[in-house]
């Protein structure tokens, strides 16, 4: 069972932002996974390693799609988006000091990333469309 569900609320309207916000998720799905199985340490912390890379770039697109756009919700939006990454950066702390469990983890990131969607993506792409690829 994955960890995390895509819904249809988390939609912004726009098939291509989309899936990317699905490949994220399955993103977090495939490290879950590993986790819960028992695989290696190391195999996990690559997983956590690919899993913030892939946020970060697709945030590092967004935030600069809104800056050549002149988006107006630019800092509050980029301020979320460190959330995020400071949350992320917390779980591999918390993994690597063996304090993070996998039943928590859906928690910390569910309620950050349907938020997120719904209230910040949601309306910078309404605005502005779908950002350059
Ligand atoms: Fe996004
Ligand atoms: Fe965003």
């Amino acid at each position: 069972m994955a960890l995390l569900q895509w819904k249809d609320r988390y939609s912004v309207g726009i098939a291509a932002v989309d899936h990317e916000h699905k490949e994220l998720i399955a993103l977090i799905n495939r490290l879950y996974d590993e986790w819960k199985q028992g695989s290696s340490r190391s195999l996990v912390e690559d997983f956590f390693g690919d899993l913030y890379k892939g946020i970060s770039a697709h945030f590092a697109l967004e935030e600069r799609f809104m800056r050549e756009r002149g988006y107006d919700q630019l800092t509050a939006h980029k301020n979320d988006h460190e959330r995020l990454l400071d949350e992320i950066r917390d779980i591999m702390d918390d993994f690597a000091d063996e304090k993070q469990t996998t039943s928590s983890l859906a928690g910390r990131l569910e309620a950050w990333f349907s938020r997120h969607f719904e209230m910040h993506d949601a309306r910078l792409h309404q605005r502005l469309g779908a950002h350059p690829h």
